[in-house]
């Protein structure tokens, strides 16, 4: 970015505080969205993740109340849910594809410099988001997969592990004995561009679980992490949103960080983290970016085997986000979500916001 458009996007933030769409930095926002989904406000340190990262975004916390950078600290917080065999939805033990391979996605964002890092479909080492976080630092790319992925991780010292759990395994196992039509691959009446009226009898019986993790450190900067083991028995070598920058994940350090979890290629038609960022400098509040993300996508979903009886999408995705000055929210298409939080006032889990409240 050049000094003058810096300046613009400075000014422009500038003037949002002075027109009170954007609470000053170290001041407390009036910041209770009233669809829920999120408070803060009070500038940082401030961690946020999906729900299953209540360890991570404490250790998160630990590490840039020591000192760390804010990207250090975000991928030692998701290495904390990589490294645990009981989330099947990450790193160690994460569901694998149709083969019965563990494919890991992640990627990494750090505000200061603006550096990423991103890698798809890597096999055999559970910390994907450390070996992102060495293609931002150590590349002049911002992406790596495959096989090319797993040799640099091996040149950069990560070690190789069978990622394939007996849980997942066995519950692989059993999608491959149930298997009829729920799999990945359309049917022919499921190529074509489909009307309403035409519901598919094809239920998404998926697991999409992934965990993303968003950093505002004391100083102000920010960073971002998404790392998963992507959709269970997703085709081979498909790749999701969590490693796409601006889907999965996006950080601008002079706005906010936002990321998503759930049907990554909802997420990836939408461009959705880059839409969060872009919607909290227009003025949203972490919440309300989250809330247009969600309803952007169910505008969009039209496919039958894509929505339920109601017309509405028939999967979930979650966002979060964090601004600048501390305000921090998440919302989800369909309201069974909660996020991780910590900041000042302690480590907790947050309702999100939902676009179908029930
Ligand atoms: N959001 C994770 C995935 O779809 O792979």
């Amino acid at each position: 970015m050049t000094a003058d458009k810096e300046l613009n996007r400075r000014t422009f933030v500038a003037s949002l505080v002075a027109a009170g769409a954007l609470p000053a930095l170290g001041s407390r926002a009036n910041a209770q969205n009233d669809n829920g989904g999120g408070a803060g406000g009070a500038g940082g340190p401030v961690v946020i993740a999906s729900g299953n990262g209540i360890e991570a975004v404490r250790e998160a916390m630990r590490q840039l109340r020591a000192g760390a950078d804010p990207l250090d600290a975000a991928v030692a917080g998701v290495r904390i849910v990589e490294d645990d065999p009981n989330d099947m939805s990450v790193g160690l033990g994460g569901l694998p594809n149709e083969d019965g391979i563990v494919q890991l996605d992640a990627s990494v964002m750090h505000g200061p410099t603006h550096r990423a890092g991103a890698i798809g479909a890597l096999e055999n080492i559970k910390n994907p988001a450390a070996v992102a976080r060495e293609v931002a630092r150590r590349t002049d790319h911002v992406m790596l997969v495959g096989a090319g992925a797993l040799k640099f991780a091996k040149r950069m010292g990560f070690k190789e592990e069978n990622l394939l759990t007996d849980a997942a395994r066995e519950a692989w196992l059993e999608w491959k004995k149930q298997l009829t039509d729920h799999d990945d691959w359309l049917s022919e009446d499921e190529f074509d561009l489909p009307s309403k009226e035409k519901r598919s009898m094809r239920e998404v019986m998926y697991h999409t679980g992934t965990i993303h993790l968003s950093v505002l450190a004391p100083n102000g900067d920010l960073a971002g992490t998404t790392t998963t083991s992507g959709l269970s028995w997703k085709l081979p070598g498909r790749v999701g949103d969590s490693p796409i920058i601006g889907a999965g994940l996006y950080t601008d350090n002079t706005i906010g960080s936002a990321g998503a979890t759930g049907r990554g290629e909802a997420v990836i038609q939408v461009c959705g983290a880059r839409t969060a960022v872009a919607r909290m400098e227009m003025g949203d509040t972490p919440a309300q970016a989250c809330l247009h993300v969600c309803k952007l996508i169910a505008d969009r979903t039209s496919a039958p085997r894509l929505l339920n009886e109601r017309g509405e999408p028939n999967f979930n995705v979650i966002m979060y986000a964090v601004r600048k000055d501390g305000l921090f929210g998440s919302a989800a298409i369909h309201p069974i979500r909660k996020f991780a939080v910590a900041d000042a006032q302690g480590v907790r889990l947050e309702r999100c916001a939902s676009l179908y409240e029930k």
